[in-house]
C-alpha cells in the first residue's frame, strides 16, 4: 500500500472529465464538464470535493498540501480494455497477418514467462509504460503459464494499480510448450482467482485465447469456472481476422457462429470482454446486445495486422458497450491517446464520427463502464478512486502551437489526442498518490 495514502491533498489546476454514463455517444457533450480553474481534493486514496477554486478553497483542510499544475489538463486515468502482458516488448514487430504474426511473434514472446525472474522484471517495465502513458486501470492476458500473471498482480498491487488479469487458457493449435489442457486450465485459474480475485484492487478473468486454440472440453472448464465464480471477468478474442474466423468455422461446425462458440460454453455476460468484432455477422451483433457482453475496440492493432476496420456506429446502434484497447503487442502504442487518434482515422474511413467529447469518454468514463467499473473510476465525482492524469498541451513545439490557436476545449482535448503520446503525460496518479513524473517536467508548485 502506498503510504501517501491517508494523507489528504489538493490539486489545483485545469480538469477535463464526464459527468454521467450514456448509451448516446452523440448527446454526450451535455455531460462534460470543464473546470478553467479547478480543485479535486482527496482524501485516504478517493475524491472528497471536485469543483472550482474559488468556491472550493474553504473545503480545503488546514495543512493540507495545495499542488497548482499550471498550464496543464488534468483528466480522469485511462482505461485501457485488452492488452497482451507477455507482448510486453514485441510491438510493432514486422509479420503478416494475425494466424502468422502469432507464430512468428507472440508465441515465442510467451515462451519467456515460465520463468519467474522474467516475469516479473518484464511486468515492472510493462506497469511502467502503462503508467507513463496515463493509462491507471488496465484488463491484460497473461501467458499461459500462471507465474506471468502472479508476477503481474504483484508488480500491480505494489502501486495500487487497478488490475484485471488473468492466464490464457490454450490446449490446442499453439506450440507444445504453451500448451495446457482442460483441467490444468480450470486448477491454476482457479487458484489464481482464490488467491488474488478482489483482493485490493485486481480482478481475475478467465482467459481463454481464443476459439482456435481451445478444445471444447478447454471452453467447458472456462464455463465451470464462470459458473463457480460469477463475478469473475471472461476476456478473449472474437471475429478478428477472415482467416481465423473461417478456422473457427471448421472447428465448431455446430456452432452457429462465432460468438455462439462462447456463449454455448456460457462465456458470454456483462463482465465478457471480447477483444476485436472486426467482422461480426448481424446475429452475433445482437447476440452481443441480448447478453450485455462488451467489445474492446483495437484500432492500432487492426490496422497493423490489416484485420479490418471496426464498425463503432453499428455497435452504438445496438448500445453495446465499447472499451478502446492497445492491444500490445499485435497494437503498436501504449498510448491511449495514439490509440484515440487512430480510432479516429478508423471510423473517418468509414463516414463515421468521433468527436473529442466521444473520444475524452470512450478511454475515462466510457473504458470503465465497459468494464463494469463506473461506480469506482471513470470521473471526478466524489468518492470515486482518483485515478487521474495530469496531461501537458504543449509537449512539443508543434503542440505549443497548436494550443495558442485552440479556440476551446474541444480542441484542446482534440489536439492532444491528434498529436499526443507517451510526451504529453507529465503526472500519473493513482489513489491520490503520484506514480509517475516525467523526466524533466515541471513539478507542480506546492502553495
Ligand atoms: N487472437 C488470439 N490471440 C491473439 C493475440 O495475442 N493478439 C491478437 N491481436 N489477436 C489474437
Ligand atoms: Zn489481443
Amino acid at each position: 500500500m502506498n503510504p501517501s495514502i491517508h494523507q489528504t491533498t489538493a490539486i489545483r489546476g485545469r480538469f477535463l472529465d464526464v459527468s454521467a454514463v450514456t448509451n448516446n455517444l452523440d448527446q454526450i457533450e451535455n455531460n462534460v464538464r470543464y473546470q478553467e480553474d479547478g480543485l479535486l481534493i482527496i482524501s485516504d486514496g478517493c475524491i472528497k470535493f471536485f469543483g472550482d477554486w474559488q468556491t472550493g478553497q474553504e473545503e480545503i483542510p488546514n495543512h493540507c498540501t495545495i499542488l497548482h499544475y499550471k498550464d496543464k489538463l488534468i483528466v480522469p486515468g485511462f482505461v485501457d480494455t485488452h492488452i497482451h502482458f507477455p507482448q510486453a516488448e514485441i510491438a510493432g514487430s514486422y509479420g503478416e497477418q494475425l494466424l502468422q504474426w502469432l507464430e512468428k511473434h507472440a508465441f515465442p514472446a510467451e515462451k519467456q514467462f515460465g520463468h519467474s525472474g522474467y516475469a516479473a522484471e518484464t511486468a515492472d517495465f510493462f506497469i511502467n509504460q502503462l503508467l507513463s502513458n496515463g493509462t491507471t486501470t488496465a484488463a491484460a492476458f497473461g501467458s499461459v503459464h500462471p507465474e506471468s500473471v502472479s508476477a503481474l498482480f504483484e508488480a500491480a498491487q505494489e502501486i495500487d494499480l487497478r488490475l484485471i488479469a488473468g492466464k490464457v487458457m490454450m490446449d490446442r493449435n499453439a506450440p507444445a510448450e504453451l500448451l495446457d489442457c482442460a483441467s490444468s486450465s480450470y486448477e491454476e485459474s482457479k487458484k489464481l482467482i482464490e488467491k488474488y480475485h478482489g483482493t485490493g484492487r485486481l480482478s481475475y478473468a478467465i482467459s481463454p485465447r481464443f476459439a482456435p486454440t481451445s478444445t471444447a472440453d478447454q471452453l467447458d472448464a472456462a464455463g465451470q469456472l464462470k459458473k463457480e465464480f460469477p463475478d469473475v471477468y471472461v476476456q478473449t478474442h472474437l471475429s478478428e481476422n477472415h482467416e481465423e474466423i473461417q478456422w473457427v468455422k471448421k472447428l465448431f461446425p455446430q456452432r452457429e457462429n462465432y460468438f455462439d462458440v462462447y456463449q454455448h460454453h456460457g462465456l458470454t455476460g456483462p463482465l465478457s470482454i471480447f477483444g476485436h468484432c472486426v467482422h461480426l455477422e448481424e446475429l452475433e451483433w445482437q447476440k452481443i446486445q441480448e447478453t450485455d457482453s462488451v467489445i474492446s475496440f483495437c484500432p492500432t492493432s487492426n490496422l497493423f495486422l490489416g484485420s479490418g476496420l471496426f464498425d463503432m456506429k453499428k455497435a452504438n446502434d445496438h448500445k453495446i458497450r465499447v472499451g478502446l484497447a492497445t492491444d500490445i503487442g499485435g497494437g503498436t502504442s501504449y498510448s491511449m491517446l495514439k490509440t484515440l487518434a487512430e480510432a479516429y482515422k478508423v471510423l473517418q474511413l468509414q463516414g463515421q464520427n468521433f468527436s473529442p467529447w466521444q473520444a475524452l469518454y470512450t478511454v475515462t468514463l466510457g473504458g470503465a463502464r465497459a468494464l463494469s467499473l463506473d461506480h469506482l473510476i471513470g470521473n471526478f465525482d466524489p468518492g470515486k478512486e482518483a485515478d487521474f492524469v495530469v496531461l501537458d498541451p504543449c509537449a512539443t513545439k508543434l503542440q505549443a502551437r497548436q494550443y495558442e490557436r485552440a479556440e476551446n476545449p474541444a480542441d484542446l482535448f482534440f489536439s492532444l489526442v491528434t498529436l499526443g503520446d507517451d510526451r504529453s503525460v507529465s503526472h500519473t496518479y493513482i489513489n491520490g498518490s503520484l506514480v509517475y513524473e516525467r523526466p524533466g517536467s515541471i513539478t507542480a508548485q506546492e502553495t
